[in-house]
């Protein structure tokens, strides 16, 4: 029997795929073979996502401060990042995953950003899952960048700074038609968000987990969504299920 799981998912799973490195390092590789490998974790994460009714999903696949690592481990990624989008590119068209990327996309090279431009073109109708690939991206730099434009608009006149408010300062975010992350799950067992989705993880559960990235199956993936369907989500209120302390009585 296939996995899949027997209870509600999240609508928008974000993960950040970390330990890519450790796991080359413990089979005595380099670096860049744990992000290789990494791309059939990827490959069995979106198809299951997809399969199990998950509406968006996003990869933190590179951040603004990855830029900083060696220069032939970010040139080994971007050519691996266009390897992937070019083999992935029909089985995204078929099975109805829009692809966006997340990010200072313009930093990217111009090869892969122009690739990736092509398959977000091609895979804009689809509707079963948007998958987004964070890439060149900082949660920190997003609300920079969102600023700017907002500022412009406010010295043009197209905003007044009275209307300014949560829901129109997140239309100026990188994709305004992404929904907050409900789960975010992170591998490798750091516990931390690297300037992920600073302003849209308010909200969101965690699940960590030792398992590196390259070795993160759809069985650890149903194992997170197992433990976010455990998870009591308040939004800051009391609700009716919450225990009163003993001896209180109601008024
Ligand atoms: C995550 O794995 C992939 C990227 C950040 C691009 P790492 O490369 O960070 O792997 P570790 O953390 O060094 O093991
Ligand atoms: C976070 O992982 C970025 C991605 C997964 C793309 P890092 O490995 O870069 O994060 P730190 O440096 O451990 O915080
Ligand atoms: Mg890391």
């Amino acid at each position: 029997m296939s996995l899949r799981p027997d209870f509600p998912v999240p609508e928008h799973v974000a993960i950040i795929m970390d330990g890519n490195g450790r796991w080359a390092r413990k089979g005595g590789m380099i670096r860049v073979r744990g992000h290789e490998s990494g791309t059939e974790s990827v490959r069995d994460v979106v198809e299951a996502s997809a399969e199990w009714g998950v509406k968006h999903l996003t990869l933190y696949a590179f951040s603004v401060e990855n830029w900083s690592r060696p220069k032939a481990e970010v040139s080994a990624l971007m050519s691996l990042l266009k390897k992937f989008l070019n083999k992935e590119r029909e089985t995204l068209l078929k099975n109805g995953i829009a692809l966006r990327g997340l990010g200072r996309l313009e930093d990217l090279p111009d090869s892969v950003l122009r690739t990736l431009r092509e398959i977000e073109k091609e895979t804009a109708h689809g509707t079963k899952m948007t998958l987004r690939l964070a890439l060149s991206y900082g949660g920190r730099q997003e609300m920079v960048d969102a600023v700017r434009v907002l500022s412009q608009d406010i010295s043009s006149g197209k905003v007044q700074a009275t209307e300014v408010n949560e829901e129109s300062l997140a239309g100026y975010l990188y994709d305004s038609d992404m929904p907050d992350p409900d789960l975010i799950i992170r591998t490798a067992g750091e516990k931390r968000l690297s300037n992920f989705l600073l302003w849209q993880a308010s909200y969101a559960e965690f699940v960590y987990t030792d398992i590196l990235w390259p070795e993160f199956r759809r069985g650890d993936l149903l194992a997170a969504l197992q433990e976010f369907d455990g998870r009591v989500r308040r939004f800051g209120k009391v609700l009716d299920t919450d225990p009163e302390p003993q001896g209180s009585s109601s008024p």
